[in-house]
């Protein structure tokens, strides 16, 4: 396996990142990371008193519209393997203290979250760094998770197709991005991967692709312009 698909190698990327991620991530996205989140929650139509799990739910930036609909029935797992990501989580969860959320320090594709568990899962910019035999892992985990017909979405940023959109994107990740992650962070490298990241996985087509293969129904979704873009679906059976 490539090195840069290594969960090791992913899991000390994001330790390192965590301090400046939040910022890191609206500005990367133009600002668009939180509404990106909202709207591929949206596509759930959560409902009260049902389980939601958050998968690579980082520090649990997509929560506040996860638990928007809840009440004490309801359940939130977040699952995260980055150490320092999943310890802003839990501080995260002091804030929702009325809320029953679980976080799970684990790896994905190790996970301890029982079958046909959850009602919804989702998961906010987590599919980048994962390359295809790891994406079907996913969604082989995905529909292990889901009761019969429950439903998940996935986004994650792209590049987009559009001529100029895609000259713009393409220059904002080489080149200012780098600049950025030395301006917070104090070194370019991190967020130098986050590009080789998202130029190499393009946009979900091919997540799409590989979802369709297992028993759920699967829509491809686009966000603004192909900025973002993701899938979303149910379990069939
Ligand atoms: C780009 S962040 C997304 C965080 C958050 N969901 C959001 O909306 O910003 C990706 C997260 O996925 C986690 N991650 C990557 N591979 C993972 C794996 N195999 N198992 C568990 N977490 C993983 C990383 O630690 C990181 O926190």
């Amino acid at each position: 396996m490539r090195e840069i698909y290594e969960p090791k190698f992913v899991e000390k990327l994001f330790d390192n990142m965590s301090s400046s991620y939040a910022r890191m991530n609206y500005i990367t996205s133009f600002g668009f990371s939180n509404r990106w989140r909202r709207q591929c929650v949206e596509e759930l139509g959560i409902e009260n008193g049902k389980t939601v799990v958050d998968l690579m739910s980082g520090m649990g930036e997509c929560w506040k519209y996860i638990l928007k609909n809840k009440d004490e029935k309801s359940i939130l797992i977040g699952l995260d393997f980055s150490t320092e990501m999943v310890k802003r989580a839990e501080k995260k969860i002091l804030v929702y203290k009325e809320c029953n959320i679980e976080m799970l320090r684990e790896n994905v594709f190790e996970n301890s979250i029982a079958d046909e568990s959850a009602d919804y899962v989702i998961s906010g910019f987590g599919l980048k760094t994962f390359n295809d035999d790891q994406l079907e892992h996913l969604a082989f985990e995905i529909s292990r998770i889901l009761k019969p017909s429950g439903k998940f979405s996935l986004i994650d940023v792209s590049v987009p197709e559009n001529y100029l959109l895609h000259i713009f994107y393409m220059f904002y990740l080489k080149n200012v991005i780098p600049i950025l992650g030395r301006l917070f962070l104090g070194s370019p490298e991190p967020y130098k991967m986050l590009g080789i990241y998202t130029q190499e996985f393009g946009n979900s087509k091919n997540v799409f692709e590989i979802f369709k293969k297992s028993n759920f129904e699967v829509h491809y979704l686009d966000y603004f312009y192909g900025c973002a873009s993701g899938i979303k679906g149910q379990k069939t059976r």
